[in-house]
């Protein structure tokens, strides 16, 4: 049975829009492992819009699940992972200008850098994902770094408007998971899986997690509008 790790950034993203201490994102990351999520997932991002150091710090002594930490391979990130160990890194590629992680990390082109940086938090008894497209080239050269595991990015079929773009992403999504299965490297997705689109992965048993934040954030807010304006309308009528 796959497990469920649930992405909390949009929680810092909405208490940086006011630059206050609320809401918290570790509170969150506490009431989703009370839920049932089998990890919590941050993304320390280099101009840090919504992550900062102090959550990943908190965030692991909190969490009792696991804490998987998605970072760009630099030597900035290398050496923040080393010293709060997270129960996981997964390598994503990172640009300034873009509102979230676009696409997987082009190991064509990043091979290196990539080995190098999985050689290194190895080193220390972390292990490694990488957030790559579902490309066969891209998960031969994610084993030859070897990668732990890859989270195969699902934003292309999630966001398919056709029912043949749809089939057609969801094949290469299959044909990436067998592949780096038979490859034994551990499999995650993530990126754009809502409450519908998750219904197309039934059983594809070997995805070991699907890393979701969007839509789940999104689907507190509403689900939790009523309670938080009767609370709100409550206190001002006993003013
Ligand atoms: N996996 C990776 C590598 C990501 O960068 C993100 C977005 O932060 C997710 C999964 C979760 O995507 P979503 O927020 O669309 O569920």
């Amino acid at each position: 049975m796959a497990g469920l790790a649930v992405n909390v950034d949009h929680i810092a993203t909405l208490r940086e829009a006011r630059k206050i201490h609320y809401p918290e994102p570790v509170a969150a990351a506490v009431l989703a492992e009370l839920a049932g999520a089998d990890g919590i997932v941050v993304h320390l991002r280099e101009d840090r819009r919504h992550i900062q150091d102090r959550d990943v710090r908190i965030l692991r002594q909190v969490v009792q699940t696991k804490l998987i930490l998605e970072m760009a391979s630099t030597s900035e990130m290398v050496g923040i992972a080393l010293d709060i160990k997270p129960d996981l890194v997964t390598l994503v590629p990172e640009k300034r200008e873009e509102l979230t992680t676009e696409g997987g990390l082009d190991l064509i082109v990043h091979k290196s850098v990539v080995s190098e940086t999985i050689a290194l938090l190895q080193d220390s008894s972390i292990p490694v994902s990488i957030f790559i497209d579902p490309d066969p080239d891209q998960i031969k050269l994610a084993y030859q770094a070897n990668a732990d595991m890859v989270e195969i990015h699902t934003g292309s079929f999630c966001d398919a408007t056709t029912t043949a773009k749809k089939e057609k992403t969801f094949s290469k999504i299959i044909d990436a998971v067998k592949l780096s299965n038979k490859l034994k490297l551990g499999v995650n997705a993530g990126h754009g899986i809502c409450y519908k689109t998750i219904k197309a992965f039934k059983g594809l048993k070997e995805i070991d997690e699907f890393s979701i934040g969007h839509s789940i954030v999104s689907r507190a807010v509403l689900v939790g509008m009523e309670k938080a304006v009767r609370e709100m309308a409550r206190l001002i009528k006993e003013l």
